[in-house]
C-alpha cells in the first residue's frame, strides 16, 4: 500500500499502553492535547501495540482517552486493525502456520505448577494467556521443550514478571510491526516504539528504530535493549513518550508538556 506520509523523519510511532501510555490518566490527557495540537499533517502515523484485544482498545478511543490511531496492533501481535484498509485484519492472521495448535497448547500450560488461565476477554485462539508467577527461565525453557516435542511452534512471551502468553511461531509485537512496515512500504528508521515491559521487546529490537524506553521500564526490557541505543526518558508512563517524541523532533515543547531536561543514555 502506497501512503503518502509527511515529510517529518519519524513517520510512525508504535507505543505500547499499559504502563505506557496508560497509567497515569493525566500524563495521558497531557499526550493526547500534545498528539492533537501536532496536526494529521506533521505528525506521524499513530500505532498502538498492546497487549489488549483490539475490541477494547476501539472502545478507549470511542471513549476519549485515547487518541484516534492510525492502526491498532493487539493481543500482543496477534490482531491489526487498519481503519482505511478492513482487508488488513483477515489478511494479517491468515499467515499463522498449521503448526498452531490451541488445543495441545491449553493441555501444557494447565499443567504448570501455579499457572492460572487469564479471563477470557483476554483469551482468542491465536493467543493462550496465563497469570505465572512461579515461572522462571529455566521453567519457561522447559515449556519451550515440551511445545516442540509436541508439535507445536510457538513464540513464549513473558512479562511484567509474571504475564505469560503463548502465540503462533513468529508472532509477537515486534513480528507485527515488521509485517506492518513490509505493508506500507516503511523502514524500520523511520519509525519510533515505545515501551516499559518484556513483550515490547520484539520491536525494540527491530534494526534502526528508534527506541523510547519511558521511565518505569522494567529490568526484562531494558536488559532485552542491551547494546542498542534508547532513549531513556526521565518521566514515567505518558510523560516519557512524550519527552522521547521531544527528543525526536516529532513534538514541539509546549507549556501544557513542560518536562525536565532531556537525558539519552544507552541502555
Ligand atoms: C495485556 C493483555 C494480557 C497479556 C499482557 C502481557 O495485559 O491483556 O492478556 O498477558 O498484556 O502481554
Amino acid at each position: 500500500m502506497e501512503i503518502d506520509f509527511p515529510m517529518n523523519r519519524i513517520r510512525l510511532l508504535a507505543a505500547d499502553l499499559d504502563g505506557t501510555l496508560l497509567g497515569d490518566p493525566a500524563a495521558t490527557r497531557r499526550f493526547h492535547e500534545a498528539w492533537v495540537a501536532t496536526g494529521r499533517a506533521q505528525r506521524p502515523w499513530l500505532v498502538y501495540n498492546t497487549g489488549r484485544r483490539v475490541s477494547n482498545v476501539l472502545e478507549l478511543v470511542r471513549n476519549g482517552l485515547l487518541p484516534e490511531p492510525e492502526v491498532i496492533i493487539g493481543s500482543v501481535g496477534t490482531e491489526i486493525h487498519m481503519a482505511m484498509d478492513p482487508t488488513v485484519a483477515r489478511r494479517y492472521p491468515a499467515r499463522f502456520g498449521s503448526d498452531w495448535n490451541l488445543g495441545i497448547v491449553e493441555k501444557l500450560v494447565a499443567r504448570l505448577p501455579g499457572a492460572s488461565r487469564q479471563a477470557s476477554e483476554f483469551l482468542h485462539p491465536f493467543k493462550s494467556s496465563w497469570i505465572w508467577p512461579a515461572a522462571s527461565p529455566a521453567r519457561l525453557q522447559v515449556l519451550n521443550g515440551e511445545l516442540r516435542q509436541n508439535g507445536v511452534k510457538a513464540s513464549v512471551i513473558f512479562s511484567s514478571g509474571h504475564l505469560l502468553d503463548i502465540l503462533p511461531a513468529g508472532c509477537d509485537k515486534g513480528h507485527a510491526l515488521r509485517w506492518l512496515c513490509a505493508e506500507l512500504s516503511l523502514p524500520f528508521t523511520a519509525v519510533a516504539v515505545a515501551g516499559d515491559t518484556g513483550n515490547d521487546s520484539g520491536m525494540f529490537q527491530l534494526p534502526g528504530v528508534r527506541r523510547i524506553l519511558v521511565q518505569n521500564a522494567l529490568p526484562e526490557l531494558t536488559e532485552a535493549c542491551t547494546g542498542l541505543r534508547c532513549f531513556v526518558a526521565t518521566h514515567l508512563m505518558a510523560d516519557g513518550v512524550i519527552e522521547g517524541l521531544q527528543h525526536f523532533g516529532v513534538l514541539r515543547a509546549g507549556p501544557k508538556t513542560q518536562l525536565a531536561p532531556l537525558a539519552e543514555n544507552l541502555a
